[in-house]
C-alpha cells in the first residue's frame, strides 16, 4: 500500500472527482475557504454526525441535544467576549500582500524544532535497538535539551506578549527568529495587528431600522443562552451536558489546507455543566473519553496526540487539543476546554436573567462551571478521508485508488453488480437491490467491465461488491468481494442481510467509543 506523493493534492482531487467535495461556486472561479459537499460527501458527513450524536447524546442519559439558531441577539457576543476578544494577530508580507496569522508562524517555527527532536530520537532508537530508553534520552541529550528549552522560551514569550496585547513584541519575535514567508522566503513583514474574525450581517428591512448581527463563530453560545430552559424542561440534574451540531462562521485570515480551515464550517460541541470546584476532574475525564471516541474509528493510535494549550482562549482556564496527523502534519482536530463559569456569569450579568442552578443535594444555588468538547466536523471528515485514501499496485502492475473507510461510515454499503446485461442477471440483481434498499445504502451498476466497476466502488469506499453470475441463477448465491483484501467468497442471497448487518453496523465501533 502506498500513500500518494503529494497527499493533500491527491485528497483534493479525489474528493472532487468522486463527488465528495467541490469548491463552492466553482462556475464563478470558486471562493476562498468555502466548499460544497457532493453526493457521497454529504452521506459520509452525515454518518460522522451520527457517530458523534449517538456517542454523545443517544447512548448517554446525562446529555441532551439542542438546535439553536445561527443568528442570535447581538448582546450575546458582547457578553461572551467575542466582540472584544475574538481576534487573531495578523501580519502581511509587504511585497505581495500575503497574509498570515503571526501566532501560527511562530508555532510552525516551534513545530520545526519538535521535528528536529523527533529526528534525533529516531536516530538514537535505530542506534540503540531494543533497549532504547526514550525518557532518559529526552532529559540527557544536549541537543534535545537545547531544542526543548528554545521551544519553551519562544512559546512563553509569544503567549506573554499576546496576553499583554504587546503586538510589537510578537513582530520582534518573528524578526529575531528569522521567520520567513512560507510561500516566498521573504522577511519583509508589516507590523502585527489584531483582526476580529466575526462576520457581520444586518437584520430588518430598511437600512435605518436595521441593526448589526453576527454570524455565530461557535455553536456554544446557543447552548449557554438556553441553559436554564433546557435544564428545567428536560429536568436535568448537574452534572449534565447539552450537545449541538451546527454551522459556525469565521472570517479566517489564512484559509488554506482545503477544508481544514474554512470560513463556513460545522462544529459538534457539547457543554458539560458541573459544580464549581469539580472542573479539573471533569476536564481530565472528557479528555480521555473524547480520545477514546476518536481511537475507536480505528485510524491508528499513532495518528493522535494531545497538545496542551500555551495560549488560552479568552474564556478558558485550561485547554487541550486532540491533534491528528493530517496530510500536512499534526494539527488540531478537537478542543477540550475548561470554560469555568465565564459564559454563564457574563450572560447573567448582561441579560439580568438568572443563569443559576439549584443543587438540591447541596441545598444551594450556583452558576455552574463548564467543560466543553468541540470537534470540527469538516476537520474530522478531512482526517478520516485522507487517512483512508491510498493507492495500491496490483499484481498485474495496474494501480487502484481505494478509500478504506470503516464500513459503517461508507456512503454505499454494497454494490449489486450483474456480471452481464442479459440472461436474467439484471432482473435478479434488481430484485436483490429492491429487497435490501430499505435498510442499506446500495449501488446498482450494470455498465462497463466488472474490473472497472470494482475500481469505481473502491474509489468511493464501498466495502462490498456482490456480483451475480450465471451460477447465481442456479445456486441463489452471489460472489462477495471485500474492498480492502479483494478476497472473494460465495454467499447465499438468503444470508446477505445478516452479512451486511454484522459488517456495517455502527454499534460495533460505538461500543468501543464510550
Ligand atoms: N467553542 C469552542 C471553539 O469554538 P475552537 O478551538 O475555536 O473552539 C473548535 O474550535 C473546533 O472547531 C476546532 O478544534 C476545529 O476542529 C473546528 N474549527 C475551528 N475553526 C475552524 C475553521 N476555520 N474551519 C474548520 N474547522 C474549524
Amino acid at each position: 500500500m502506498k500513500k500518494p506523493d503529494d497527499p493533500l493534492k491527491s485528497v483534493i482531487s479525489h474528493a472532487k472527482s468522486y463527488g465528495f467535495i467541490f469548491p463552492s461556486s466553482q462556475i464563478y472561479e470558486g471562493i476562498s475557504a468555502l466548499y460544497d459537499y457532493g453526493p457521497y460527501g454529504v452521506i459520509l458527513k452525515n454518518h460522522l454526525k451520527t457517530y458523534w450524536w449517538e456517542a454523545m447524546v443517544g447512548l448517554r442519559r446525562n446529555i441532551v441535544g439542542l438546535d439553536a439558531s445561527i443568528l442570535m441577539h447581538p448582546a450575546t457576543w458582547k457578553a461572551s467576549g467575542h466582540v472584544d476578544a475574538f481576534s487573531d494577530p495578523l501580519i502581511d508580507n509587504k511585497e505581495n500582500g500575503y497574509r498570515y496569522r503571526a501566532d501560527i508562524l511562530i508555532e510552525d517555527f516551534c513545530e520545526k524544532l519538535q521535528q528536529k527532536i523527533d529526528r534525533e530520537l529516531e536516530k538514537a532508537r535505530k542506534r540503540s535497538g531494543e533497549g532504547f530508553d526514550k525518557d532518559h534520552f529526552l532529559i540527557t541529550h544536549p541537543k534535545i535539551i537545547g531544542y526543548q528549552e528554545q521551544k519553551k522560551q519562544i512559546l512563553r514569550r509569544m503567549v506573554c506578549s499576546l496576553e499583554k496585547e504587546d503586538l510589537a513584541d510578537v513582530k520582534d519575535l518573528i524578526d529575531e527568529l528569522g521567520i520567513t514567508d512560507p510561500q516566498t522566503g521573504s522577511r519583509n513583514w508589516t507590523d502585527v495587528r489584531q483582526f476580529n474574525l466575526m462576520f457581520q450581517t444586518r437584520i430588518g428591512s430598511l437600512a435605518e431600522e436595521s441593526s448589526t448581527l453576527y454570524m455565530r463563530p461557535e455553536t456554544a453560545q446557543g447552548i449557554f443562552v438556553n441553559f436554564p430552559q433546557v435544564q428545567k424542561s428536560a429536568r436535568m440534574k448537574i452534572p449534565f451536558g447539552i450537545a449541538q451540531i451546527g454551522k459556525a462562521f469565521r472570517n479566517e485570515i489564512i484559509a488554506r489546507q482545503f477544508i481544514f480551515r474554512m470560513r463556513e464550517f460545522e462544529q459538534m460541541e457539547m457543554q458539560f455543566f458541573i459544580p464549581p470546584g469539580d472542573e479539573m476532574q471533569w476536564y481530565e475525564y472528557w479528555k480521555e473519553v473524547r480520545m477514546k471516541w476518536h481511537l475507536a474509528l480505528g485510524l491508528g493510535f499513532e495518528n493522535y496526540r494531545f497538545h496542551d494549550h500555551d495560549k488560552l482562549a479568552h474564556y478558558a482556564d485550561a485547554a487541550a487539543d486532540i491533534e491528528f496527523r493530517f496530510p500536512f502534519g499534526f494539527k488540531e482536530l478537537e478542543g477540550i476546554h475548561s470554560r469555568t463559569d465565564f459564559d454563564l456569569k457574563n450572560h447573567q450579568l448582561c441579560s439580568g436573567k438568572k443563569m443559576q442552578y439549584f443543587d438540591s443535594d447541596k441545598n444551594e444555588s450556583y452558576v455552574p462551571y463548564v467543560i466543553e468538547t468541540s470537534v470540527g466536523l469538516d476537520r474530522l471528515f478531512l482526517g478520516v478521508f485522507s487517512s483512508c485514501l491510498c493507492q495500491e499496485t496490483l499484481e498485474d502492475g495496474s494501480a487502484r485508488w481505494v478509500l478504506k473507510l470503516p464500513s459503517c461510515l461508507a456512503p454505499v454499503k454494497a454494490a449489486i453488480l450483474p456480471l452481464v446485461k442479459k440472461d436474467g442477471l439484471p432482473e435478479m440483481a434488481e430484485k436483490i437491490f429492491d429487497e435490501f434498499k430499505w435498510k442499506y445504502a446500495l449501488a446498482y451498476e450494470e455498465k462497463e467491465s466488472i474490473g472497472k466497476r470494482y475500481r469505481r466502488q473502491d474509489a468511493i469506499g464501498t466495502p462490498f461488491c456482490f456480483t451475480l453470475d450465471h451460477a447465481s441463477l442456479e445456486d441463489q448465491a452471489v460472489t462477495a468481494r471485500h474492498r480492502d483484501s479483494m478476497r472473494q467468497e460465495r454467499i447465499p442471497i438468503a444470508r446477505l442481510s445478516s452479512f451486511l448487518e454484522a459488517e456495517t453496523n455502527m454499534a460495533k465501533i460505538l461500543k468501543k467509543s464510550i
